[in-house]
């Protein structure tokens, strides 16, 4: 269909799946390995570790590649090593250590586990206190992002910081246990979809695209994969932006789950998005 750009983590749990299918297409010629961009992340429990417990295990054993393209810090949050559950338990936080988490994720860098650095679930704030040590900054921060959790703040610092803002739950995470249909059944992205004859989830993934960001879609159906793929000719006028710039924000993935009054950083869901929210 043309996807080229492969987004996973290693709690995920999808990083073998996708390893094997992208080698399958680099062996029958459909792809080079140029011609894909492969990203993964780097779990809590692995920040003592960045290269061998986690990027290394990415790279080679979990997807069978010579080099990632982009490898994230996935949130701004050091678990105990054991810890590999996607809400860890109370007992499992230990105090983020950002600058140590960072020096291992550039030695993956420079050791040619991957090609880039970022970050993910990041704010203004936490991407200033990490460019005031960073050797290499982060290429990208990868963050919820739709027409009803816009990002402006973020978007404006980041573009200040030449940082490329990546989206992940671009619909609103439709079928998650966490996320909603809002964003594709609001009634505003409903009249624009009818307005381009095009569909709601076309106009929420353009939306992004006009302003500069990549949209990390996810469908496990044909139709609606090709439907988000065609969402790149999807053309938006400026009256349509402005209605989308008025609709009232929501941030869906609050984190809550790492967040606690004993052994989390974060107190509260503002400290985890540093007023963010
Ligand atoms: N960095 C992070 O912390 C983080 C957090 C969350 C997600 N992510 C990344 O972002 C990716 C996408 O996020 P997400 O799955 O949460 O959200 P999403 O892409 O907004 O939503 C996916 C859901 O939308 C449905 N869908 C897809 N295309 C559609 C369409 N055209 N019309 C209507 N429904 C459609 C899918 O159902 P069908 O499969 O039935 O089509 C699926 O249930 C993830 O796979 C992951 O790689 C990263």
């Amino acid at each position: 269909m043309g996807y080229r750009h492969f987004d996973t983590a290693k709690i995920y749990g999808s990083e073998p799946a996708v390893g094997h299918a992208l080698t399958e297409a680099i062996l029958d010629q459909t792809v080079d390995r140029e011609g894909i961009f492969v990203t993964s992340k780097l779990w809590g429990s692995d920040h003592h570790d960045p290269v061998f417990s986690s990027a290394f295990a990415s790279c080679y054993r979990n997807m069978s590649m010579e080099y990632l393209d982009m490898y994230l810090v996935h949130w701004p949050v050091k678990l105990k090593p054991w810890n590999y559950s996607a809400v860890p338990p109370e007992d499992d936080f230990e105090p983020l250590d950002l600058e140590s988490t960072w020096a291992g994720m550039e030695k993956c860098l420079d050791l040619g586990l991957c090609r880039c650095i970022g970050v993910s679930n990041f704010s203004s704030k936490k991407i200033q206190s990490l460019l005031d040590f960073a050797s290499v900054p982060p290429a990208v921060n990868q963050v919820e992002m739709h027409p009803m959790w816009r990002q402006r703040k973020l978007r404006d610092f980041c573009a200040d910081c030449k940082i490329h803002v990546s989206a992940y739950s671009p619909l609103g995470g439709p079928g998650n246990a966490w996320g909603t249909t809002a964003v594709v059944e609001n009634p505003i992205i409903q009249s624009i979809s009818r307005k381009h004859k095009t569909t709601p989830a076309q106009v929420a993934l353009q939306w992004g695209l006009s302003n500069g960001s990549s949209m990390i879609v996810k469908s496990f159906n044909q139709k609606r994969l090709k439907e988000n793929m065609e969402a790149l000719n999807v053309k938006l006028d400026a009256q349509d932006l402005t209605d989308i710039e008025k609709l009232e924000e929501w941030k869906i993935m609050r984190g809550e789950f790492l967040v606690n009054d004993s052994t989390s950083p974060y107190k509260t869901i503002e400290d985890l998005w540093d007023g963010e929210i």
